[in-house]
């Protein structure tokens, strides 16, 4: 069978980390780029990151592309509560000597999909910046994809503010502009991710493979993130909110969707960046996405295990 053709626009990134791992540890794969956003923190970091975490996976040769420092309104906001000032929970990685391309991101996404039509699924989990430019600045992209898989959103609960989750809240802009693209979108919003967590004695499974990247996805996971996400959101494990991005892209099977319209709010006091939801009301508003809403949590883990194993 055809290998699936995935582009990671991400920026990490504890969880984005570990969902770069997993792509390209796949054999069902070819990633045929990666690109970093300013996110959980600002670009130089992402960008850095995601040359590390590549290399670090085997595969120094990968093109890396820079892409958008800041959302396309307002300020950047970051996650360095949760992530760590060097956005690896302070993890220490080898530093790769590869360098990123020349080539932004949103123009690196076009002539892939150009090259590739109808094969190339871009897995978005960071704030959605570099797509929403790349779907603006080139109006045929939309069509020329597959698919774009996109960690964000929260039909109830934000994870940021009471209404926003973060990837959505940091560029609700950039997240608008890409679910009204007309793009083919499967978006995992808290509502499943929140179900994809790996707990300790899983963790221990993972550090038991004993490979220096089995240990440094077990230290993204650990380092009292377990505890956060308990007494943050009350689950019972590490949240890997991009994994679920990844391993959706690799076996959907895993996961239920449903197909409903989404809109994102740019406006609002309390409600900037929430993810708004019509399954039901109102028949003008065309569907435009799938929206996962389950997942079968113990085969996500040993399907994350045995793709953590190929290293
Ligand atoms: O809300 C979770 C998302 O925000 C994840 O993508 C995490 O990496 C952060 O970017
Ligand atoms: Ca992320």
């Amino acid at each position: 069978m055809d290998k699936k053709l995935l582009f990671l626009d991400c920026d990490p990134g504890v969880d984005d980390a570990v969902a770069i791992l997993l792509a390209l540890a796949s054999p069902e794969a070819e990633v045929v780029g990666v690109s970093a956003v300013g996110g959980n923190v600002p670009l130089e970091r992402t960008l850095r990151n995601a040359l590390d975490i590549v290399a670090f996976a085997g595969r120094p040769d990968l093109p890396v592309y820079p892409g958008a420092k800041m959302p396309m309104t307002g300020a950047l906001i970051t996650a360095e509560d949760f992530h760590g000032t060097d956005g690896l929970g302070g993890v220490p990685i080898p530093q790769s000597t590869a360098q990123p391309q020349a080539e932004m991101a949103w123009d690196a996404i076009h002539r892939l999909a150009k090259a590739n039509p109808g094969l190339l699924t871009v897995v978005a989990t960071g704030p959605l910046t570099n797509l929403g430019i790349a779907l603006t600045k080139w109006p045929d992209l939309a069509g020329l994809l597959k698919e774009i898989v996109i960690m964000g959103g929260a039909s109830a609960y934000g994870n940021t503010t009471p209404a926003a989750e973060f990837n959505f809240l940091a560029d609700p802009e950039g997240a608008e502009a890409v679910f009204q693209s007309g793009a083919s979108i499967t978006v995992l919003p808290l509502d499943v991710t929140h179900k994809c967590y790996v707990n300790c004695e899983e963790i221990a499974q993972l550090r038991s493979q004993a490979t220096p990247q089995a240990n440094f996805a077990a230290e993204m996971m650990d380092g009292g993130r377990v505890e956060q996400c308990e007494q943050w959101f009350g689950v019972s494990g590490s949240i890997m909110h991009d994994p679920a991005a990844a391993l959706y892209a690799l076996h959907p099977q895993l996961f239920t969707a449903k197909t409903c319209w989404v809109g994102v709010e740019t406006g609002g006091v309390h409600s900037r960046g929430k993810m708004v939801t019509d399954a039901f009301t109102d028949a003008s508003l065309t569907a435009n996405c799938r929206l996962c809403y389950d997942v079968d949590r113990a085969g996500f883990v040993s399907a994350l295990l045995s793709l953590m194993e190929r290293y």
